[in-house]
């Protein structure tokens, strides 16, 4: 299966004066931790990394640095939809998995659950633990919802051809992307805990202090 690393985003909402994947998290830059978790696993045959373009060399020195060879650095887009279009294009093999810079707390033993599933569409999700509200005006029942979470896999063809009738529109998320386009429902398996994505400036100081204490 091919990975693919999505790290081509501003991270504005983190407030630092950089891209929060180079942000340091236990001496390493945040995208770091993805790879190692997904580098060496069995089944992972290739590692995409979707980056800023005008920072490939940046990120291309690091992983340098670390000695990850084999690392495919590829352009990615303005949104992040194209950052995985961009990045599938470099993907060959029957299944893809994709994960997030921002989430540096997926296990390899999780990993190799999600791994071990079948579908075309393998979704990891945790309970919906506030009560939600639609802007237009109704209650959405809580007890019938759950967040999406990654790293995500699918089927390559399925998720190249729903990314082709896609483009265009601007998905921050493929199961959906893939669901809207062809009609997949994903299989939803659950997640692990602690498995957060680092968006706010608080999110940065919860990351360090489960970091420190794992
Ligand atoms: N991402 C990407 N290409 C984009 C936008 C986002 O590869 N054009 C990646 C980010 O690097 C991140 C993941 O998608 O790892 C999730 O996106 P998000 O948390 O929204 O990160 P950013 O877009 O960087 O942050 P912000 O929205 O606050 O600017
Ligand atoms: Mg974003």
């Amino acid at each position: 299966m091919d990975a693919i690393i999505l790290a081509a985003g501003k991270g504005s909402r983190t407030e630092l004066e950089y891209p929060k994947q180079f942000m340091s998290l236990g001496g390493k830059p945040l995208f770091i931790h993805s790879v190692e978790m997904l580098y060496g696993i069995e089944g992972i045959n290739k590692i995409i990394i979707a980056v800023i373009p005008c920072m490939r060399e940046i990120f291309q020195n690091i992983l340098k640095q670390y000695n990850f060879e084999n690392i495919i650095c590829v352009d990615g887009g303005e949104t992040r939809q194209q950052s995985v279009y961009n990045a599938l294009k470099y993907c060959m093999e029957e299944r893809v998995i994709i994960q997030a810079a921002a989430r540096p707390f997926v296990t390899k033993e999780y990993l190799q659950e999600l791994i071990s599933m079948e579908g075309d569409a393998i979704v990891p999700y945790s309970e919906q633990i506030y009560s939600v509200i639609h802007k237009d005006g109704y209650y959405l029942n809580r007890n019938d919802l759950v967040s999406i979470h990654l790293p995500q896999i699918f089927n390559t063809t399925v998720l190249k051809k729903a990314h082709e009738l896609a483009v265009g529109k601007n998905y921050i998320e493929d199961s959906e992307l893939v669901f809207n386009e062809l009609g997949i429902f994903p299989k939803l398996v659950k997640s692990i805990e602690g498995n957060f994505k680092i968006t706010n400036p608080l999110d940065i100081k919860m990351a360090e202090l489960i970091y420190e204490n794992m």
